[in-house]
């Protein structure tokens, strides 16, 4: 039998990593208090219910954040805005002070880490943690938030950050780095 294009291939791993390219994700960046502080950049977060109100992410089990994320009581989200890129770097770069400058951030309540400059924030009581595979869906209760009445997102699509191209107010119209 000859294989085509158009015939589905299996869906392992490497499979799964090569289509998720094809999906367009905001770009998150999530805090915790600790001694130090840590934080990640992440494209798993997303709402799951508004009644209650529940957001969750996934944490890779293997990365420096997640000792701390699983004792973590609280979390911060960031939704960042389009021209934080470098923000989104420093929070994926291993082995370096995320908190130090240029990143600029204070704290918040419960004393989460907020970020300055994010297009929106919820601070968040983590109700959940559900191992899966390789990593952990993190579940958690919003409880305060804020975001801006203008601005448009950063987006992370085929291994680049990028934004809207129709971005509302402008300020987005191709890739960033
Ligand atoms: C755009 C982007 C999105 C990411 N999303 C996630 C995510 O959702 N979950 C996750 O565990 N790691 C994600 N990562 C990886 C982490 O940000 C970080 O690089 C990784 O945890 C390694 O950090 P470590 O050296 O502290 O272990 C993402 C990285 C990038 C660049």
């Amino acid at each position: 039998m000859t294989s085509s294009a158009d015939d589905p291939i299996d869906a392992d791993a490497d499979a799964l990593r090569r289509l998720l390219r094809h999906q367009a994700s905001t770009v998150t960046v999530v805090t915790a208090p600790g001694a130090p502080p840590v934080g990640f950049t992440a494209t798993s977060f997303t709402s799951v219910s508004l009644t209650p109100p529940i957001v969750s992410f996934c944490l890779n089990l293997g990365s420096s954040t997640w000792p701390t994320l699983a004792q973590a009581r609280h979390v911060a989200v960031h939704l960042l805005a389009h021209g934080q890129h470098k923000l989104a770097q420093i929070f994926a770069t291993s082995g370096i002070d995320r908190f130090a400058a240029p990143t600029r951030w204070r704290p918040g309540p419960n004393g989460l880490p907020i970020l300055d400059g994010a297009l929106a924030w919820l601070a968040c009581r983590v109700v959940d943690r559900v191992v899966v595979g390789d990593h952990a869906v993190v579940l958690a209760e919003p409880e305060l938030l804020r975001h801006a009445d203008v601005g448009s997102p950063l987006l992370y699509h085929r291994g680049r950050y990028a934004g809207l191209a129709d971005a509302p107010d402008g300020t987005a119209r191709r890739a960033a780095a």
